[in-house]
């Protein structure tokens, strides 16, 4: 407990230095606009699965480049902002967020900047209409996607 009111704490000041921040929402608000988010993505990637790889869509190259960008604008929207140490599990409801997304800031940071580096070349890909890359790309950001949810989302 010592240490999560040290990180609450360190994350206040971090927050208190940085440049201005939009108004800090609820925990309840961060975990609705979180999940959000991440349907959003997931609604996006399926449109992708369904004609890069599995080819049940005739593939066309407007729409895939339409949700490659939806996914990579959700990844660059800021989403640090709705992730404060008071809204994981052990303290908040209706969340599969753990603890350990506090706990570890290494490695938190790493799966994110990956997540957002894989998601920003899958619009590069998208554009220029390559299905078999697209269909590539769209298996690296689903990795990315697994490689958090394996160490920060519970059941
Ligand atoms: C930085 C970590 C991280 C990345 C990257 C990530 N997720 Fe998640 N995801 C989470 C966490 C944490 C939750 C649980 C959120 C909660 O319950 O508050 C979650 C929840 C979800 C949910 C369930 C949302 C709900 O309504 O409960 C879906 C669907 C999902 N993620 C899909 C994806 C997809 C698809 C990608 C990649 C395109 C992705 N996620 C990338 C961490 C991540």
């Amino acid at each position: 407990m010592k240490k999560r009111t040290a990180l609450l704490t360190s994350a206040l000041v971090a927050a208190l230095l940085s440049a201005p921040a939009a108004a800090q929402l609820s925990v309840e608000k961060q975990i609705e606009f979180r999940k959000a988010a991440y349907q959003f993505m997931s609604w996006n990637m399926g449109k992708i699965k369904e004609q890069a790889i599995d080819q049940a869509v005739p593939f066309n190259a407007d729409q895939m480049r339409a949700a490659a960008t939806a996914i990579a604008a959700a990844a660059n929207s800021g989403m640090g902002a709705l992730y404060s140490p008071d809204s994981a599990m052990d303290m908040a409801d209706n969340t599969r967020l753990k603890p350990e997304f506090f706990e570890q800031p290494e490695k938190a940071r790493e799966v994110g900047m990956n997540f957002a580096r894989e998601a920003n070349k899958l619009q590069q890909v998208a554009a220029s209409g390559d299905q078999a890359a697209l269909a590539s790309q769209f298996g690296a950001v689903g990795q990315a996607c697994k490689a958090c949810h394996d160490d920060f989302r519970g059941d």
